[in-house]
């Protein structure tokens, strides 16, 4: 990937009084890093094309980025240019052996962009948390593994595979804020109403801080009625909850959504993001401004 800063992402451009600090940065004032889980147990919605992408507009800007591989096709990794079979240490070393830590699994792809990988093992690795269930720990090792290193990102986006299992849940715990990427088709409400379930049962029992950030439309055909019927649906049923303590309160569906483009679908299998892949795209357009509402957009104080 390139190191090089996209003009066009303004999100740190400001200098605060040194040099490459910039002062939109979270954590730049004492404030924890933002720690986003992509997460829809629906498959092929845009989880891992959201992650890989918002993340380089991100690090491309000057943020440090972190992205975790949560799921064992390891799509992340390979899109990134990581290739998981020559891995000597992953995500599932991290999960299942009390002795690796996370500085040793981290792979810096850029300067600004790190990466904890997966590797197919990564299927293994419920059966192998589960005798810790017993003792309600199997939950929260990734964030107990992670927690040294997370605060030296400012942003940590967490893919997450297309189910409710105990990965999901482990990035969950970890993180404070979920983005769903979805299609607006019909019966989208009804995905998303099995999620906000996951979400309120993990901010009951582990994780009191999780907030739903928002959604972001993937794959949009923008001119059909149908499209723009569903996402006014979920702008109303967001509306609702305005000022509630539901954890879907300050959620928002974000703008833009993301226009089905064939040069996304292509990047992957050149281990490339969109900005090294086909900077000129509509893909990478709506991704650059996608990345800065997402930046402008707070859940937590
Ligand atoms: N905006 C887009 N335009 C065209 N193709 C896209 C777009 N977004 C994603 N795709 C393609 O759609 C497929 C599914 O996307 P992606 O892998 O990001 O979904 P996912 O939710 O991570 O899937 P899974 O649940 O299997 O992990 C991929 O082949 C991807 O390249
Ligand atoms: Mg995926």
């Amino acid at each position: 990937m390139e190191t090089q800063a996209d003009p066009s992402v303004e999100t740190s451009s400001e200098q605060a009084g040194e040099p490459g600090q910039a002062v939109s940065r979270p954590g730049a004032d004492g404030s924890p890093p933002r720690v986003i889980a992509m997460m829809n147990q629906k498959g092929g919605v845009g989880k891992t094309t959201t992650t890989v992408n918002v993340g380089a507009a991100l690090s491309e800007a000057g943020h440090r980025v972190l992205l975790i591989d949560l799921d064992p096709q390891a799509h992340l990794s390979l899109h990134v240019g990581i290739n998981p079979d020559e891995l000597e240490r992953s995500v599932y070393d991290l999960l299942v052996d009390d002795d690796t830590t996370a500085a040793e699994v981290v792979m810096q792809v850029t300067p600004t962009l790190g990466v904890l990988p997966a590797e197919v093992n990564l299927a293994g690795v419920e059966a192998e948390l589960a005798e810790r269930t017993a003792a309600g720990e199997s939950q929260g090792v990734l964030r107990d593994k992670t927690m040294d290193l997370v605060t030296q990102f400012d942003y940590v986006l967490l893919d997450c595979p297309p189910s409710l299992g105990l990965l999901t849940i482990n990035g969950l715990t970890l993180a404070r804020e979920v983005i769903v990427p979805m299609q607006a088709h019909f019966l989208a409400l009804q995905g998303l109403s099995k999620l906000l379930e996951t979400i309120t049962m993990v901010r009951e029992r582990i994780n009191p801080q999780l907030k739903l950030a928002g959604i972001v439309l993937c794959m949009h055909e923008a001119n059909t009625l149908l499209a723009g019927e569903v996402a006014g649906d979920l702008n109303a049923f967001l509306e609702e909850a305005r000022g509630t303590d539901q954890p879907w309160a300050d959620a928002a569906v974000f703008q833009p959504a993301v226009r089905r483009n064939i040069k996304l679908a292509e990047s992957p299998s050149f281990g490339q993001s969109i900005f090294s892949y086909a900077p000129e795209s509509n893909g990478a357009k709506d991704y650059v401004a996608l990345a800065k509402a997402i930046a402008a957009h707070r859940v937590h104080g």
